[in-house]
């Protein structure tokens, strides 16, 4: 083997949600084979943030970690690239794969590209047209910049075509958060296990943690009074990401935590998290893989936000939009409770085996690149 290909492709995580979409990718890539190196940028660094996820989804130790941690948009982007462009200069390999939105998606295609190394985009083309979401700039600018990309929805490649991107680029695959989601089912930590017993009234998962929802103090004060209200009625199971805490207690809301009903868990493993949801009632969340994980169990989901750059979830899946506006919320919590909620289906190729389509594309498309250069 000579130097060059030693590594095909470096793969890049950097955030939570990042996890369960490379988990997959990277075995799918041992089977194929393409040689790939994992670079962890550390945008997200906590154990619980992290390293968990590697040891119960089998992802291999990053071969690079970055150790970027937190800082303003501006600073963590920054960072990250400055970061990343040595770690391409030793590995030179064929192509960079990303995933999701966060800003190490942006930041390593960036680097990526401007130094003439192919960009593949995992979960391409999704849009909530609200630029206000750093996470839409971020899907934007990548899927821009990219070479090839896979999308999990039919709807992404039309958002792409209307942003010129050459059709030829786009791959309809799947979703490969589904592929983790289905590999890992029987390995759910049942609820029961993960609460002390399963609340006999049912149980809603709330998660929270987008800057429109909790950055804003009334709409978070808002918030936190309607899952009080919600917990009239079912019990308000909250792992709380570090910084919705942080800001809880940063504007005085910390006493709205503690109402009654409301029980506050630390952020979860993966496999407490899909036991968790698997086994709710119903899921509040502002989180966009939950809307896809509550579609592909059949839970009903209420999506706290005005827009949802995953539309299958509300034309086919189990997800409702309310926002943030109380009535709305709790009306649409009542509906779920009085009829079970939507019924739904499973979307088109959301079906275990998005990361093997993923991997046998790549192998030829890298071979046919080969003989190009
Ligand atoms: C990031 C992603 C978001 C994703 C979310 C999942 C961007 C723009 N946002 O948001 O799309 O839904 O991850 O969690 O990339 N913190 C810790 N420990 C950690 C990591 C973060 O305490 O391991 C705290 C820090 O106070 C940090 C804050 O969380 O400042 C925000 O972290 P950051 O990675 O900047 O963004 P998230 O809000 O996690």
């Amino acid at each position: 083997m000579t130097a060059e290909a030693a590594c095909e492709v470096v793969c890049v995580v950097g955030a939570r949600p990042n996890f369960m979409k490379i988990a997959p990718i990277m075995a799918a890539f041992r089977d194929q084979p393409i040689a790939a190196k994992l670079v962890h940028t550390g945008q997200h660094y906590d154990p619980a943030m992290s390293d968990s996820f590697f040891e119960q989804l089998g992802i291999p130790r990053p071969d690079v970690n970055l150790e970027v941690g937190s800082a303003s948009h501006a600073v963590q982007t920054a960072e990250i690239m400055r970061a990343f462009e040595p770690v391409l200069d030793a590995e030179r390999p064929r192509a960079v794969l990303v995933v999701g939105d966060v800003n190490s998606t942006i930041a390593c295609a960036l680097v990526a590209a401007k130094k003439g190394v192919k960009v593949i985009h995992v979960e391409a083309g999704l849009r909530s047209f609200d630029r206000a979401m750093p996470e839409e700039i971020n899907r934007v600018l990548t899927d821009q910049i990219s070479d090839l990309l896979f999308t999990t929805e039919r709807a992404a490649l039309d958002n792409l075509k209307r942003e010129g991107v050459a059709p030829e680029r786009v791959h309809f695959v799947g979703n490969v958060m589904i592929d983790t989601l289905r590999g890992h089912l029987d390995r759910a930590v049942p609820a029961a296990t993960t609460l002390g017993g399963k609340p006999a009234r049912g149980y809603a998962v709330v998660t929270l943690h987008r800057p429109s929802n909790v950055d804003n103090p009334e709409v978070f004060r808002a918030l936190l009074e309607t899952l009080g209200q919600v917990a009239r009625q079912v019990d308000v199971v909250f792992p709380i990401h570090p910084r919705t805490r942080a800001t809880a207690e940063r504007f005085g809301l910390s006493a709205l935590l503690a109402q009654p009903g409301i029980r506050l868990l630390p952020p979860q493993g993966y496999l407490e998290m899909l036991g968790l949801t698997r086994d709710a009632t119903v899921v509040l969340t502002d989180s966009g893989g939950l809307q896809e994980e509550t579609t592909a169990l059949g839970v009903p989901c209420v999506t706290l936000r005005e827009n949802t750059e995953r539309p299958i979830t509300l034309s086919e899946g189990t997800n409702t939009l309310t926002g943030p506006e109380p009535d709305k919320i709790l009306q649409c919590f009542a509906d779920i409770l009085a009829t079970g909620g939507k019924r739904g289906r499973i979307p088109e190729y959301w079906d275990g085996r998005a990361a093997a389509r993923i991997a046998e594309f790549l192998r030829s498309w890298l071979d046919a690149d080969k003989q190009r250069n």
